[in-house]
């Protein structure tokens, strides 16, 4: 499948629930999102039939998002069913890593390989400053479970943010000399309206890679870890993992943009920063064919922009929906 402006999209990132266990200030407001009622949200056999359809339009890779993908009820005989349909490539999820202790070996029976987990500080404390309430232990636990059951690459995604994690990231950075992690450093984008919380502590990437650098020597580009999605890898000296920068806000890489997004609620998103969606759920539901699906997804490609960051513009005054309802 090919936009207007040439770009080949392969890759769809479905969030299987909007809910989430954790509150992070920057995703969530202080008291939490309300969930959607449990019948506009998609069922799992809606989620697989709309996977089967983006197969069939040359969609090879997936992943899970959320909210929190794996407190979805079924999750995992989802992604058992996903991983089983011909066609799929890659098949990843991204999850707070709350429940990956628990889940973890059922998570790689499916077939599931990699997995991408959110982790913004390395203290206790601020853990639950962060997550309003998170426990780091848990999500530590279950990073270490992750590599000890041989999930290939382990992902971290730290949001940069001064005032939180701004005497971390070299702590981060060295993770990857004991572990073989790949920490990626996320700039804050504006989505939805719990950002703002955290905007002043907004830091661009090349800030993170500067003070890594002074302390740590120069960071040598690495050829791009497995993966879709945007971020830029370095490699320090003798490290067993990665660094990568996701340049969200300074970078440009709307340019090589391969993805739309299914939301929770069974909407097809062009575009994180975006505002426009196609409803493929009333589709379904009304006892749509395959083509008839096919159109919708065409017709949001239609509606995918050339760059985000007009879009960026009008959602960071708030209007759309957060993060937790996109899956990131
Ligand atoms: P892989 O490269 O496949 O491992 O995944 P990924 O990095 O694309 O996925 P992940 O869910 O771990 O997302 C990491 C960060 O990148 C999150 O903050 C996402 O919101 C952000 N991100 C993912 N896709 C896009 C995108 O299309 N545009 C922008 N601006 N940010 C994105
Ligand atoms: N800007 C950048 N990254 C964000 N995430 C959530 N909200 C934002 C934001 N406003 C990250 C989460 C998770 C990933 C899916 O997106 O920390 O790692
Ligand atoms: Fe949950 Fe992820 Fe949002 Fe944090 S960023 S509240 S872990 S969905």
């Amino acid at each position: 499948m090919e936009d207007r402006f040439g770009r080949r999209i392969n890759y769809l990132r479905v969030s299987v629930t909007d809910r989430c266990n954790l509150r992070c200030l920057y995703c969530m407001p202080p008291e939490g999102v309300t969930a959607k009622p449990r019948e506009e949200i998609l069922r799992l056999e809606e989620i697989l039939r709309v996977a089967q359809v983006a197969l069939q339009l040359g969609i090879t890779r997936f992943r899970l998002t959320g909210g929190e993908p794996l407190l979805r009820k079924g999750v995992i005989s989802l992604i058992r069913s996903l991983a089983l349909l011909p066609g799929v490539e890659d098949l990843a999820v991204t999850t707070n890593g709350t429940l990956l202790a628990r889940l973890g070996r059922q998570l790689l029976d499916t077939g599931v390989k990699r997995v991408n987990v959110s982790l913004d500080t390395l203290n206790p404390d601020k853990f639950r400053r962060i997550t309003r309430g998170g426990d780091f232990r848990q999500v530590w636990d279950g990073i270490v479970e992750a590599l000890k059951l041989g999930f290939q690459p382990v992902k971290i995604n730290t949001v940069a943010l001064r005032d939180y994690n701004g005497g971390e990231w070299v702590d981060f950075a060295r993770l990857t000399l004991e572990y073989p992690l790949h920490v990626r450093f996320i700039e804050l984008m504006p989505v939805g309206t719990s950002w703002k919380l955290a905007g002043g502590s907004f830091v661009p990437c090349g800030e993170v890679q500067s003070a890594i650098e002074q302390e740590l020597g120069e960071l040598r580009p690495v050829a791009d870890l497995q993966g879709g999605g945007p971020a830029k890898y370095y490699a320090l000296p003798g490290a067993k993992g990665t660094i990568g920068f996701i340049h969200a806000m300074s970078g440009h890489f709307c340019a090589s943009c391969n993805r739309l997004r299914l939301t929770a609620d069974g909407k097809i998103r062009p575009c994180l920063h975006d505002q426009h969606e196609v409803d493929i759920r009333s589709a379904i539901r009304s006892g749509a064919g395959d083509e008839e699906l096919k159109a919708l997804f065409y017709q949001a490609l239609a509606l995918k922009p050339a760059s985000c960051h007009a879009a960026m513009d009008a959602s960071s005054s708030g209007s759309g929906r957060g993060m937790c309802q996109i899956g990131g």
